[in-house]
C-alpha cells in the first residue's frame, strides 16, 4: 500500500469509529511511525510502505479507534510553540490553556517580567514552563499535589533546558508555597463528578485527579480563591481557567473576598473560560 492509500483507509476506519478529525489523526500517526513531519507525507504519497512500517501503524490505529488520545500515542504535544512529553501521568494539555498563557502574557507583560509566579496544578508543566521561557527574569514555582505529575513536569523542564528556571514543589494548592507572590495562575480540575457520563472516551484517559474537583466542579477553584489573598502581595494577580457555566458564581466568590479588577475572557469557542482579578 502507498502512503496515500494508507491515509485513505485509516481515515475511513477512524470515521467508522467516530474519531474527530479522522484524516488529521491518520496523518499524525503515519508521520509518527515514519519519523517524518506530517507535511512531508504530502511529498511522498506514492511511496509504497513496508510491512515493518505498517505493523506498528496498525497497532496505533487500533488503539486510537478504541479511544486512546492521539497525544498519548504520539507521546508528545505542542503547547505555545514548544513540544512537551505527554503521557497518562498528567492531563493532556488543551488549546484553551494555551490561550490562558497568551492572555497572561498579553495583559500583564510589562509588570510580570521580573515577578514571582506560581502555577498551581502544573500537570505536565505547560503553563509554568511556557511562562518561564517567555520571562527569563521571573521566578517560577510549579506546584502539584501528585509526585508522579511533578516527575513528568521536571522531565519536560529538562528537555526544554528550563530546569534551572522552575522550582517544582509538591503541595496541596498553596499550602507549601512561600507568600509574597505577584501572580498565581491555575488550571485546576473543574469538572463536576456528575458530568462524568458526558465525557468523551479520550478525556476519560486523563487522570481522575486532573479532571474532577467534587460534585459542583468548582470546589478547588473556590478554595484557591479563598486562600490566595494570604499569598499574594498587594496588587497581585490571580489568573484562572474555569469550567463552562462557572464564571458568575466564581466572580461573586472573588467579589465577596474583596478582589478587585475582576474580569472574564472567552475562549475561541465563545465560552467564558478565564477569570482574572487582583487582590489588595
Ligand atoms: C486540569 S489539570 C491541569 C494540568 C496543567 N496545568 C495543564 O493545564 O495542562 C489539574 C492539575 O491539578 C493537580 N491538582 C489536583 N488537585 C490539586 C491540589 N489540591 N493541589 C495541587 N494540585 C492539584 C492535578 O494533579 C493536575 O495535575
Amino acid at each position: 500500500m502507498t502512503v496515500l492509500e494508507v491515509l485513505q483507509s485509516t481515515t475511513g476506519y477512524f470515521q467508522k469509529h467516530n474519531i474527530d478529525n479522522p484524516r488529521l489523526n491518520a496523518e499524525h500517526l503515519l508521520a509518527h511511525v515514519l519519523g517524518r513531519k506530517r507535511i512531508e507525507l504530502y511529498l511522498d504519497f506514492e511511496r509504497a510502505l513496508r510491512e515493518s512500517e505498517l505493523a506498528p501503524l496498525r497497532q496505533l490505529v487500533k488503539r486510537r479507534a478504541a479511544g486512546e488520545p492521539l497525544q498519548h500515542l504520539l507521546g508528545t504535544v505542542e503547547f505555545c510553540g514548544r513540544i512537551f512529553v505527554c503521557d497518562k501521568r498528567a492531563l493532556v494539555p488543551r488549546p484553551e490553556t494555551e490561550q490562558l498563557v497568551e492572555l497572561l502574557i498579553s495583559k500583564f507583560k510589562c509588570e510580570i517580567a521580573h515577578s514571582r509566579i506560581v502555577d498551581v496544578g502544573t500537570g505536565s508543566g505547560v503553563i509554568a514552563l511556557s511562562v518561564a521561557a517567555e520571562f527569563p527574569e521571573a521566578e517560577i514555582v510549579a506546584v502539584d499535589i501528585s509526585e508522579d505529575v511533578l516527575a513528568l513536569a521536571r522531565e519536560n523542564a529538562e528537555r526544554l533546558g528550563l530546569v534551572d528556571r522552575v522550582r517544582f514543589l509538591r503541595s496541596n494548592l498553596l499550602a507549601n508555597v512561600q507568600p509574597g507572590l505577584d501572580v498565581i495562575v491555575a488550571n485546576l480540575p473543574y469538572v463536576s463528578t456528575e458530568a462524568r457520563q458526558n465525557l468523551s472516551r479520550e478525556v476519560l484517559h486523563d487522570p481522575e485527579a486532573a479532571l474532577f474537583a467534587g460534585p459542583r466542579g468548582d470546589e478547588l477553584v473556590r478554595e484557591l480563591i479563598a486562600h490566595a489573598p494570604s499569598y499574594l502581595r498587594p496588587g497581585g494577580i490571580l489568573a484562572l481557567e474555569i469550567g463552562i457555566g462557572q464564571s458568575e458564581a466564581l466572580m461573586s466568590a472573588l467579589a465577596e473576598k474583596n478582589y478587585r479588577d475582576i474580569c472574564t475572557e472567552n475562549d475561541y469557542s465563545g465560552v467564558t473560560r478565564f477569570l482574572f482579578a487582583r487582590y489588595g
